[in-house]
């Protein structure tokens, strides 16, 4: 008996030394892990590169399939990362030329403030404008983050109890999943801004997304489309996944993200239950493939003859690493998170995703698509992929207290 609790006790006091030793490791050494090293140095080089040949206010966005890149006007849905971009890779590198660099393409970006057609000011403003204020504190990026805000929650409609996503096309009042990315805009805005109707406007699309989107196995539609008049459910459809029942890989990202981001601004646990439940449909997915970079759409070889070269989605990798390190920090058992994602960041930062340094015309990752169906960026870069990447990046930094000071002076 006694000679048993010594035993505990010894080996209790080793465990305990060897998880101090171990986390000084990873806050001092990065625990030798060379992907992130490799990653970090790809980064600055391609992004100072890119700062430095593309215009502010026509960030680049993919690349063509002739090999040119396709640059984004400020009115595009995507212009916001590429300055969200440089803003994370400062904060991953120390490097201050990215500041000055993200600073200006940020500020090109000003009349977004204007746009009311679309709920994709929230990209657009609170992955460039949003970042810089975070990261700076300087209120001149204050004025158009107000403007977005309040653009985006007009766009609220109590009958229906979300957001309009989109005015185009031929639906009444669509809502895609893709949207609830920019409640997180709304719930820092009501902060921000003391305006508490901000927070009432993101939870309740939160809450309808959550009744209307999904199926019995916590796979997402791509859009919903309700009768702006009663607020009834007039279809479920899709816009970028191979049909309307099919599962597009980066809805189911979007959708992941959407909860665990949601959860961790309201502690509403229906929020964290259902974020989980999502995250279960996609690791467990039977056609996931081993280096957990998906394919365009989960469905993709029911419904094409495509099985050989069904292309795969780097972006929605990168929003499920990014989604699946928040959970991470949100859920009991979140170590399960944890691993999944940095199974993930180890194969994009593999030489198969990662770019070498001066190729892929400076974006960071290879291997996305845009909307396969539309003949549209088909295995190409593209600028949100390089945005969730770098965000993940941050996230798995900071919970593996990753020292980037020191890892910027290697
Ligand atoms: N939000 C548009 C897309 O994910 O392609």
């Amino acid at each position: 008996m006694y000679y048993n609790s010594f035993l505990s006790k010894v080996s209790l006091f080793v465990l305990v030394v060897l998880q101090l030793s171990s986390s000084k490791i990873l806050a001092n050494e990065n625990n030798g892990e060379q992907w992130f090293l490799n990653s970090i140095k790809t980064i600055t080089y391609q992004l100072n590169k890119a700062a430095s040949i593309y215009t502010p206010g026509k960030n680049p966005r993919s690349v063509n399939p002739d090999g040119t890149v396709r640059v984004a006007p400020y009115r595009d849905w995507t212009t916001g990362f590429f300055p969200g971009s440089l803003w994370y890779a400062y904060e991953l590198t120390n490097d201050n030329n990215l500041a000055l660099q993200a600073k200006r393409f940020t500020l090109a970006l000003d009349s977004v403030r204007y746009i009311k057609d679309t709920h994709d000011v929230g990209f657009m403003l609170y992955c460039s404008y949003g970042n810089a204020y975070r990261i700076t504190g300087d209120k001149m990026y204050l004025p158009a983050l107000k403007d977005g805000a309040s653009n985006l929650a007009s766009r609220f409609n109590p009958k229906v109890g979300a957001i309009r996503s989109w005015d185009f096309y031929w639906w009444n009042y669509p809502v895609i999943i893709d949207n609830m990315m920019n409640l997180e805009y709304l719930y820092w805005a009501a902060k921000e801004f003391q305006q508490d109707a901000y927070k009432d406007v993101a939870n309740a699309h939160a809450l309808t997304t959550l009744k209307n989107h999904f199926r019995k196995d916590y796979s997402s539609y791509h859009v919903v489309d309700y009768s702006p008049t009663s607020g009834n459910v007039l279809a479920k459809r899709t816009h970028q996944g191979v049909t309307d029942e099919s599962s597009w890989a980066r809805g189911q990202g979007w959708a992941v993200y959407g909860y665990a981001m949601c959860y961790a601004n309201t502690k509403n646990p229906k929020f964290l239950q259902h974020a989980e439940h999502i995250a279960k449909f996609i690791m467990n997915h039977p056609r996931m493939p081993k280096d957990k970079v998906p394919v365009w759409d989960f469905d993709v070889h029911n419904a094409m003859d495509v099985e050989e070269k069904a292309p795969r989605d780097a972006s929605a990798a990168a929003v499920i690493a990014s989604a699946l390190l928040e959970l991470s920090a949100q859920a009991k058992d979140g170590d399960k998170y944890f691993r999944y994602a940095e199974d993930i960041l180890k194969s994009l930062s593999s030489e198969e995703y990662l770019a070498k340094p001066g190729s892929n015309q400076y974006f960071i990752l290879k291997h996305s698509v845009g909307a396969f169906l539309y003949n549209s960026e088909i295995d190409t870069p593209l600028n949100y992929a390089d945005y969730y990447y770098l965000e993940a990046l941050k996230r798995y930094a900071q919970i593996k207290k990753i020292d980037l000071d020191k890892l910027a002076n290697r």
